[in-house]
């Protein structure tokens, strides 16, 4: 990378496992500090915030969280842009990075937010891609070590899907020292070379486990094959039977939104041992954590 290369967050591999940590404490920082608390690291600069996707957590935190860093959100959809009529992303990316300070994208291909990232010459934030949302991945290590005071040496067992959501996971655990174990069918695990443990048992993975995290069974993009999946996934559902394997303490994640009685029942995505809602709120302060650090010179 070049000096003057700008520092973007795609696959979730672009921050060390101790800048992570950094990045966490500025978070919680920030969380204690809300709302006078404010670095003004955007004052009189403004952020491109893409969304092609549906989405409420991202999309919202990221505008909030640049207006309470001083800056001023340009929140487009997919569809309002060029981009949807065949302009290149190339060249969306050598536009944008002469209007903004960065751009944040969700977008249904992984690949155009690389390519994005490799034309523009402001930093490059993946919202959520079929591949990574390491995002979500950063507010989620927040709300471990919210709850746990450290992360080095925590179990986190993510049971269903091995989606977007799984893999970041997994990038992230393995960065900052959390052991992550995905539980999956066949035909629904992450690939083999995740820094991840991967088993077929939901029971073998919460046992010993500090978290079980779960996310939905039909992700953006996986409508056609939605009936087919719930059949598939029904035996991983995060659920008290599930729970009575983990240990009393053991907390329970979820990115959200959550559809209660299919992947997690509703007295577990309810109860006293549910995270999910620290989980949402972080998702404003890691944010606004990281485009500090990505905008800092
Ligand atoms: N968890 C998450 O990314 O939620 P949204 O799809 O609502 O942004
Ligand atoms: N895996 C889900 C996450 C939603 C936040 C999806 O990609 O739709």
């Amino acid at each position: 990378m070049s000096e003057n290369a700008p520092r973007h967050y795609i696959d979730g591999h672009e921050i060390s496992g101790g800048r992570l940590v950094n990045l966490i404490d500025r978070a919680e920082e920030l969380r204690n500090g809300r709302p006078q608390e404010g670095s003004g690291a955007l004052a009189g600069k403004s952020v491109a915030l893409i969304f092609e996707k549906p989405s409420t957590r991202t999309r919202i935190s990221f505008e909030v969280g640049v207006v309470e860093l001083g800056g001023h959100p340009v929140v487009l959809r997919g569809d309002e842009m060029q981009l949807s009529r065949g302009e290149s992303v190339e060249d969306t990316a050598r536009v944008l990075s002469r209007f903004v300070s960065a751009i944040v994208i969700r977008s249904g291909s992984h690949e155009n937010v690389v390519t994005l990232g490799e034309y523009a010459s402001v930093p490059v934030v993946n919202a959520l891609t079929p591949m990574f949302h390491p995002c979500q991945a950063l507010a989620d290590l927040q709300t471990l070590k919210q709850r746990f005071g450290n992360l080095d040496g925590l179990k986190l067992a993510y049971v269903g899907d091995g989606n977007n959501v799984a893999r970041s996971l997994a990038v992230a655990g393995s960065l900052t020292g959390v052991e992550v174990v995905v539980a999956a069918p066949e035909g629904y695990q992450l690939e083999s070379d995740v820094p991840a443990k991967l088993t077929d048992d939901p029971r073998e993975a919460v046992h010993g486990a500090d978290a079980i995290y779960g996310d939905v069974w039909v992700s953006m993009g996986d409508e056609e094959t939605a009936d087919q999946r719930r059949a598939d996934l029904a035996p991983y559902r995060i659920d008290g039977h599930l729970l009575s394997h983990a240990k009393r303490e053991t907390i329970v994640m979820h990115c959200l939104p959550a559809h209660p009685g299919e992947e997690i029942t509703a007295d577990v995505l309810y109860g006293d041992r549910s995270a999910v809602w620290d989980q949402a709120e972080n998702r404003l302060h890691a944010q606004k954590a990281l485009l500090e650090y990505l905008l800092a010179s």
